[in-house]
C-alpha cells in the first residue's frame, strides 16, 4: 500500500518554506559576495539564480520542460515570458502549487519514468538532476530533448575522494561529464558558482543553531515547571534532533566547499 506520510511531509515542509521562512523557491541561490546571512538576502539570492538560468534558456526554444519544478515560480515566469511551459515532479504537494500559479501540463511522475508525447527544445533541471539516478538520467534527457535542444542544468556534485555523508548526495561530477558525454551531450557553457552558493549552507547553520537555543530556552522552562511533561516531549523530538545531528554535515559549508561542487551548464543536444 502507498504510503501518505510522504506527501503529508512534503506538504509539511512546503508550508515551513512559504508560511515560516517565507521563502517561494526551493534552490541554494546566487549570493553577491559580503551579502549579509539573511532570508531577505537568501530570497533576492534565488531571484538572481532564476535569472541565472532564464538567461541561458534560447530565445527562440518554444517547448520548455521544467523538470522538479518545486513549486512552480521559475515555470510561471517562463509561461509570463511566451514559452510553453510543462512541469515535471513526483510530489503531490508541488503539483498542488504548480497548478495553483501555471496554466499549463503538469507531470506527476519522476523524470526517469516520463514519456513525452512530443520532444522539448528546451529541458530545464534545477538542483533535480541529483535526484535521478545516473544511468537513468541522460536516456531520460534524450527521451525527451528535440534534436539540437538545449538541457540548462544546475546543481551539486561531489568531488571523488569526497566521504561519509557528503558523498551521499549529488552525481560524481567526473561520472556525470563522463555519461553527458558518452550520450552526445556537448558542453556549451558551464559555471562553478560553489562559492556563490555557500552562504545559503552559512545561513542554514545559523538557524540551525538559533533553533537548537530556542528549543533548549523552551524546554529550560518546561523542565523546571512541569518535569514530566517535559520528559515526555523530549522523548518524542530526540529522534528527529538526532536525525538533525547526522545531517548537520549536509549543511556545514566548509565542508562542502571540499567535497562538493555547485555547477551550472548548458548541453546542447
Ligand atoms: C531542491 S528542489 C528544486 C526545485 C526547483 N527546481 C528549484 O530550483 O527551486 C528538487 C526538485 O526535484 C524534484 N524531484 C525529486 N526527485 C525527482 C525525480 N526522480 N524526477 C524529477 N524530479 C524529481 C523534487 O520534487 C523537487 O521539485
Amino acid at each position: 500500500m502507498a504510503s501518505t506520510r510522504a506527501p503529508v511531509r512534503e506538504s509539511r515542509s512546503l508550508r515551513f518554506y512559504s508560511e515560516v521562512l517565507g521563502l517561494e523557491r526551493m534552490n541554494y541561490g546566487i549570493w553577491n559576495p559580503g551579502d549579509e546571512l539573511t532570508f531577505e538576502n537568501l530570497k533576492r539570492a534565488q531571484q538572481r539564480y532564476e535569472d541565472h538560468l532564464v538567461e541561458r534558456i534560447p530565445h527562440d526554444a518554444r517547448r520548455v520542460l521544467d523538470v522538479g519544478c518545486g513549486t512552480g515560480v521559475l515555470s510561471a515566469r517562463l509561461l509570463a515570458a511566451g514559452f510553453d511551459v510543462e512541469g515535471l515532479s513526483p510530489s503531490p504537494a508541488q503539483q498542488a502549487s504548480f497548478v495553483a500559479r501555471c496554466d499549463a501540463p503538469f507531470h506527476l511522475c519522476r523524470f526517469q519514468d516520463f514519456e513525452p508525447a512530443q520532444p522539448f527544445d528546451c529541458l530545464v533541471m534545477s538542483e533535480s538532476a541529483q535526484y535521478v539516478p545516473l544511468d537513468q538520467l541522460f536516456p531520460g534527457v534524450l527521451r525527451c530533448l528535440a534534436e539540437g535542444g538545449t538541457l540548462v542544468l544546475s546543481d551539486f556534485f561531489t568531488l571523488s575522494g569526497a566521504a561519509g555523508i557528503q558523498a551521499r548526495s549529488g552525481h560524481d561530477l567526473d561520472a556525470f561529464r563522463g555519461q553527458a558525454e558518452a550520450h552526445g551531450l556537448r558542453v556549451v557553457a558551464e559555471h562553478d558558482i560553489t562559492e556563490a552558493a555557500a552562504p545559503t549552507m552559512e545561513l542554514a547553520t545559523d538557524y540551525a543553531r538559533r533553533a537548537e537555543i530556542a528549543l533548549d530556552l523552551a524546554t529550560d522552562r518546561l523542565r523546571h515547571r512541569r518535569p514530566v511533561t517535559a520528559r515526555v516531549v523530549m522523548w518524542i523530538i530526540t529522534k528527529s534532533l538526532a536525525k538533525l545531528d547526522r545531517q548537520r554535515p549536509l549543511i556545514d559549508p566548509v565542508a562542502f566547499r571540499e567535497n562538493k561542487r555547485y555547477m551550472s551548464f548548458v548541453f546542447a543536444r
